[in-house]
């Protein structure tokens, strides 16, 4: 949140099956406020609450690999509808 308009400026969302899994389905930064650290923090914070799962999977671009490596996590093949 920004402290000075009060308004939210990124968001991270999590489901899991309470004992195995959990899946990380969106975070987002807005344009404006990408670039000061804000996504990586709601990432630090999510996989600390997550941290008891054995798995923990997200879809994203080639592009966002780099981005979410920082956090050791590992490209993987995948398959989907
Ligand atoms: C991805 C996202 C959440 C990162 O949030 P952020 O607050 O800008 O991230 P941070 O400031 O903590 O980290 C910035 C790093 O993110 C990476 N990054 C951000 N957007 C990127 C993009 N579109 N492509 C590649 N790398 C990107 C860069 O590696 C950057 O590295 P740097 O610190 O060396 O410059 C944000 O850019 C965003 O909301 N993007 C649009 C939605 C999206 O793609 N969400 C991810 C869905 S999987």
């Amino acid at each position: 949140m920004d402290t000075d308009t009060g308004q939210i400026v990124g968001h991270v969302t999590a489901i899991t099956d309470r004992v195995i899994a959990a899946g990380i389905p969106l975070l987002e930064v807005l344009p404006l406020y990408q670039g000061q650290g804000i996504g990586s923090e709601l990432m630090r914070r999510m996989l600390e609450r997550l941290s008891h799962f054995d798995m923990v999977e997200l879809l994203c671009n080639a592009r966002l690999q780099p981005f979410y490596a920082r956090f050791g996590m590992t490209p993987v093949a995948d398959m989907m509808f």
